[in-house]
């Protein structure tokens, strides 16, 4: 079993009966809406997912597993995601899968949220991972100009084929190569005041539990909030 996998795996233990669960995206939620699925199926399991992205509402609905809108329950039980990048106090880069939006709206409403990571993404300060920048279409260039002039190094991400890449939401994504950003929350705040970004890749305490798969085996660590 891969390290992803063994975390994905110990988080959906942390799921119990009747909760309303927030259904993260990428290659190591992945593995942990497997196993829900799995729970769901073999062990009678109860709940409801609520998915962040298209990519996971698929997989939740092949495998089977009750689902609502965000706008549908009254509020999240608990939410299970990957990360990009956690600091060393527990701040968070998201967004390498281009799902950040929902992902925090989800992540925001929820009672609990739990990261699940390898061991290689644990880091002591943000930013060597490019942040990710989702921003409306009207007006980008004028985004990627400005974040030049910054010194952020930016790209505007593309898919698979070479085109823009759009999020679920219908946006685009600016991916900032900032190396380390020394203040986060201070950074946000300066992301959340321009016109056009709809949402920044910074999770800033949200998170008080993060799962990891190591080499030595399953670590659960705690924030001291
Ligand atoms: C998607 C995300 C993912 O959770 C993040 O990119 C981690 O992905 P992976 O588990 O594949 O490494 O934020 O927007």
């Amino acid at each position: 079993m891969n390290l992803k996998q063994q975390a994905g795996i110990e988080a959906a233990s942390h799921v119990k009966d009747g909760m309303i669960v927030g259904l993260g995206t990428g290659s190591t939620a992945k593995y942990m809406v497997d196993e829900i699925g799995r729970r769901v199926k073999e062990e009678g399991l109860s709940i409801i997912g609520v998915t962040t992205s298209n990519a996971t509402e698929k997989q939740a609905l092949e495998l089977g597993i009750p689902l609502k809108g965000i706008d549908e329950v009254p509020y999240v039980d608990l939410t299970i995601d990957g990360a990009d990048e956690i600091s060393a106090d527990f701040q968070g880069i998201k967004g390498g899968g281009a799902a950040l939006l929902f992902e925090k709206v989800v992540a925001s409403y929820s009672k609990q949220c739990i990261w699940i990571v390898d061991q290689s993404k644990l880091v002591e300060k943000l930013g060597a991972f490019p942040l990710p920048i989702e921003v409306v279409p009207y007006g980008h260039q004028q985004l990627v100009h400005l974040f030049t002039k910054k010194g952020f190094d930016p790209t505007l991400r593309l898919d698979e084929s070479g085109n823009i890449l759009t999020t679920d939401g219908g946006h685009y994504i600016i991916d900032l190569h900032l190396k380390v950003i020394e203040e986060p929350i201070a950074f946000g705040e300066y992301l959340d005041s321009l016109v056009g970004v709809v949402e920044h890749g910074l999770f800033l305490n949200l998170v008080s539990t993060v799962i990891v798969g190591k080499e030595s085996g399953v670590e659960t660590i705690q924030a001291l909030r």
